[in-house]
């Protein structure tokens, strides 16, 4: 149980609107109170102006001896005691829903000033925003964290070990079509959307740590109001393009021969002989089904709860908490998964950024890193050229 005189802690979204119903709970609750030698009026600040502020345990006449004390309604405690409102605090404290003559339909949470207790994954049992800010700030916060800097950390020794995934061979200038034109716009909106995304989503949990002191208060606040607007504007275009990827390439991430061997050989990363794969080989499509198809799922839908735009749901503040904790945990490993990807589709493998930029790669990349789907194209299974644009330095072909 809460002592009397302890403050209440309001937090997240019940932060304004809880310091507001206190403060005008308060100036006519203790407007009432004695004034006491513990909270000179003289000291009060220009803006409280008239509230005498005054500690429970001091308001006289001390009645702590009356029968039932302890378990007496706010009416009957100011009988004995007027000014002191602890027991209406007591319940305000357990989550207890008040009278609010707003229309619940519009304003589900109007009478209730503090959520009733409950325990998240990881929280101690307390009210919800106080365990959601527990939630947020001893796990997801340090521990998010600290896996994006493990994953980038572990990258860049496996660059500095590795080096670039190099192309043995030389280039034969036959080219295959490897990403259509819109393969690629739909690859690109949603990379783009993606780092906008993420970029912004870093900023907003973990700017205090390290832009706050760069920045200072002023600078940072604009900064990061700026993006979370982007943020919000961001989400629906990276989802609509998460859907377009999704129908695009499922085709090719299906499972198929050899992605088990691959599987167990690590795709021969450490060997130095690559494992021969289809059109995408196993690591791509776990990184497909994980990353694009689950992960995907979760973070867009709990990011449209967020952005309140799923109809039908009633937004109070337990909704938020948990698509709050649900999408910052899904966004991490996200990001997390992407990393990889954003590596090795870049610094980490030769040949294949041209690819996606350019459309084309050549017949060497093709059958050093995927010499199944090489195979199929020799073998006319699959067209070199499925779009109606040309190869780089190659004409028509009627
Ligand atoms: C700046 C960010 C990114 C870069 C530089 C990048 C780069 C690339 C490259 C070079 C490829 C071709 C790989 C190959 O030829 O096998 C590729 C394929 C692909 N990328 Fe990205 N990518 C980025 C972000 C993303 C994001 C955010 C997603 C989805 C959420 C994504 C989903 C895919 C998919 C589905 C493929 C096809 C291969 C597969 O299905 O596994 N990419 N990317």
């Amino acid at each position: 149980m809460r002592h009397p005189t302890r403050p209440i802690f309001l937090s997240g979204a019940s932060r304004v609107a809880g310091l507001l119903l206190a403060a005008s709970c308060l100036s006519s609750a203790w407007a009432q109170a004695p004034a006491t030698p513990s909270a000179p009026p003289a000291a009060a600040p220009a803006a409280t102006a008239g509230i005498q502020s005054a500690n429970i345990m001091d308001v006289k006449p001390e009645a702590s001896a009356e029968p039932g004390y302890a378990s007496q309604t706010n009416g009957e405690r100011g009988k004995v005691q007027p000014g002191n409102n602890a027991p209406m605090w007591r319940q305000v404290g357990a989550g207890v829903s008040g009278f609010s003559s707003l229309p619940p339909s519009q304003a589900p949470e109007a009478g209730n000033l503090i959520q009733p207790f409950v325990q998240y994954p990881g929280s101690s049992l307390t009210n919800a925003g106080e365990a959601w800010r527990q939630v947020r700030n001893n796990w997801l916060i340090p521990y998010g964290g600290a896996l994006l800097l493990i994953v980038l950390g572990a990258i860049a020794l496996f660059y500095v070990s590795k080096g670039t995934i190099k192309q043995h061979g030389a280039n034969t200038g036959r080219k295959i079509e490897r990403f259509t034109p819109f393969e690629r716009s739909a690859h690109w909106s949603n990379a783009i959307a993606f780092c906008i995304l993420a970029i912004s989503g870093i900023v907003i949990a973990f700017g205090k740590y390290f832009l706050l002191p760069v920045l200072g208060l002023t600078l940072f606040g604009w900064l990061s109001y700026a993006l979370k607007n982007l943020h919000n504007f961001a989400g629906p275009v990276f989802a609509v393009s998460l859907v377009i990827i999704f129908v695009t390439f499922v085709r090719d991430n299906l499972p198929s021969r050899g992605d088990l061997t691959w599987l167990l050989k690590g795709g021969g990363l450490l060997s130095g002989k690559e494992v021969p794969s289809h059109r995408f080989n196993a690591g791509e499509k776990l990184v497909f089904w994980a990353g694009v198809f689950a992960l995907g799922l979760v973070v867009v839908g709990s990011g449209f709860v967020l952005d309140k735009l799923l109809p039908g749901l009633s937004y109070e503040r337990g909704t938020m908490q948990i698509a709050h904790m649900v999408h910052a945990a899904a966004t991490v490993l996200m990001m997390a998964l992407f990393i990889g990807h954003i590596y090795i589709g870049t610094i980490g493998m030769e040949g294949a950024y041209q690819g996606m930029k350019t459309g084309y790669v050549d017949e060497t990349w093709a059958r050093e890193h995927h010499e199944y789907w090489a195979d199929d194209i020799q073998a006319g299974r699959i067209p070199a050229q499925r779009s109606e644009a040309t190869a780089p330095g190659q004409t028509v072909r009627v």
